[in-house]
């Protein structure tokens, strides 16, 4: 079925405190706009409008996308008016599905069976809350939950198309939705809210959008008054409830926004121990984009995962660790705050403590990286060592190197990146410099301390030292009026 998709992004966020426009504020390292227009990617709709306001124009900048319409809403008169705004640039798809923008979680699954709950009509995404304040309240009719039965609204002529009455036997149907500040003492007690998010037949939404005055507490055009003018058309007006409250929760604040954070990574974290992966805590993982993992993966506490991570099997990431675009295959190990970005690391390598993997570098297998040595641009072969305190840029080193403790590449001019290119078995003394462009020769022995910028030729060893010297004639300074050492 095709579907029009309309997700309203046009509110200020003034309790957000904060110069970015709210929909754009990151969860899980990415805007909650972005999350609602994934899932409404994922079902594959004619069109996406997204209705703008506050911030227009650095949303629609950081959001563009070939299928993703923006419309302006300029001023903000209420929700109806926000989706009147859409409606010009709305494709002939029968079902709209009305969004919002910073309500970033709903499940891909409840917007389906809210979208096949408007099959015969329109249909509305509701939840039950312990504390509804705020939130527009679910008035149906025969009431069960102690709410007062609606005045206005014609029961009992209402045609009963599309879902069978039978289906929900005790909730009544919808007759409207009242808004909190509107509400009497009786519909505040109500606890089933509007989270906003419906579907409704595009035709008729037109219609009744074009009817919806701004006679209430806020002087705004709720889209929510399309209700009884749906039911005057005697058009079903259903609901589909989401099965958790976080799912139609909405961003207005920093704390909803670290709230919504938790949950997010909660569950995530439930569908890595589902899939068989170890977290030493599951309160204690971020992934902010995707991990995939082998079979047997540990993952110790405090670790970060950005963007793409996939993780072969038997690999063990150490805590505090930050992991952003890498892949790494089975059975190397990561040791504690170890920091790898953009990089690939090969079978069996051991990374770590405190290593930096910077963009570019690609480890061949039982590589070892160890601590404080940070590695970029480099391709590097497998069974070398670089196991302390080293900088490796620009490089090419071939396989069993050892690069010891101090050694850098000094790859920049200050203008211009130069390669560093080590052979296959070359050691390198410590505290070395290679100065790039330069060349090692395989199996190589450069000498601790030395300074190299022209090749060194394969299978010798190559150093430049100063000659060590005493010089016994030598005697310490002395201060004046310092007391004779007794
Ligand atoms: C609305 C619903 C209320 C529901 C609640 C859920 C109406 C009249 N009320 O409340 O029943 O329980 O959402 O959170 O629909 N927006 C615009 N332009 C506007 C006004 C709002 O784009 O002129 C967008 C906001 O950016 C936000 C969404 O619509 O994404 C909801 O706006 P908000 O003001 O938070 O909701 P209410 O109108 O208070
Ligand atoms: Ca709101």
């Amino acid at each position: 079925m095709s579907l029009n998709v309309v997700i309203l992004a046009a509110g200020q966020g003034k309790r957000m405190h904060s110069a970015l426009p709210k929909v754009l504020h990151a969860l899980a390292g990415k805007p909650l706009l972005r999350h609602v227009i994934d899932a409404a990617r994922a079902l594959h709709p004619a069109c996406i409008v997204v209705v703008t306001g506050h911030g227009g124009e650095a949303v629609r900048e950081a959001l563009a996308a070939p299928d993703i319409a923006f419309a302006l809403q300029e001023p903000q008169l209420g929700t109806g008016h926000a989706v009147m705004q859409a409606v010009p640039l709305l494709g002939a798809a029968a079902t709209t599905l009305i969004l919002y923008g910073d309500v970033p979680l709903t499940p891909v699954d409840t917007l389906k069976s809210l979208v096949g709950a408007a099959s015969g009509g329109m249909a509305i995404l509701t939840a039950e809350l312990d504390d509804a304040t705020g939130y527009g309240r679910m008035v149906r009719s025969g009431a069960s939950d102690g709410e007062r039965p609606a005045s206005g609204a014609s029961d009992g002529e209402r045609p009963a198309w599309g879902a069978s009455d039978g289906e929900r036997p005790s909730p009544g149907r919808i007759t409207r939705i009242v808004e909190h500040k509107d509400a009497s003492p009786a519909e505040r007690a109500i606890r089933e809210v509007n989270s906003g998010i419906m579907a409704v037949p595009t035709a008729y939404l037109k219609d009744w959008l074009s009817q919806l005055s701004n006679n209430n507490a806020q002087g705004e055009y709720y889209l929510t008054d399309i209700v009884p003018l749906a039911l005057a058309d005697g058009v079903a007006v259903e609901s589909a409830t989401a099965p958790h409250a976080w799912e139609v929760l909405g961003v207005n604040s920093k704390s909803q926004l670290a709230e919504l954070e938790r949950v997010h990574q909660r569950n995530i974290a439930t569908a890595l121990l589902e899939a068989g992966v170890t977290l030493a805590d599951p309160a204690r993982i971020d992934v902010r984009g995707l991990l995939s993992c082998g079979q047997d993966v540990r993952i110790d506490v405090n670790c970060v995962f950005e963007g793409d991570v996939v993780l072969g099997n038997d690999i063990v990431i150490g805590p505090n660790c930050v992991l952003k675009n890498v892949c790494i295959k089975a059975g190397t190990r990561v040791e504690a705050f170890s920091h790898l970005e953009d990089a690939e690391v090969g079978a069996h390598c051991r990374i770590g403590p405190y290593a930096r993997l910077r963009p570019g570098a690609q480890l061949d297998e039982h590589v070892h990286i160890g601590n404080f040595v940070e590695v970029k641009k480099s391709v590097i072969g497998a069974g070398s060592k670089a196991n302390h305190l080293a900088y490796v840029g620009d490089s090419d080193v071939g396989k069993n190197v050892n690069i010891g403790a101090g050694t850098i590449t000094c790859n920049y001019d200050g203008v211009n990146k130069f390669k560093t290119i080590i052979g296959d078995g070359a050691f390198i003394g410590s505290d070395s410099t290679l100065v790039a462009p330069v060349t090692i020769g395989a199996g190589a022995y450069i000498g601790a301390g030395s300074t190299i910028t022209k090749q060194a030729p394969p299978d010798k060893l190559t150093l430049t030292r100063a000659k060590q010297m005493t010089v016994d004639a030598w005697k310490p300074p002395k201060k004046a009026g310092t007391l004779p050492a007794s």
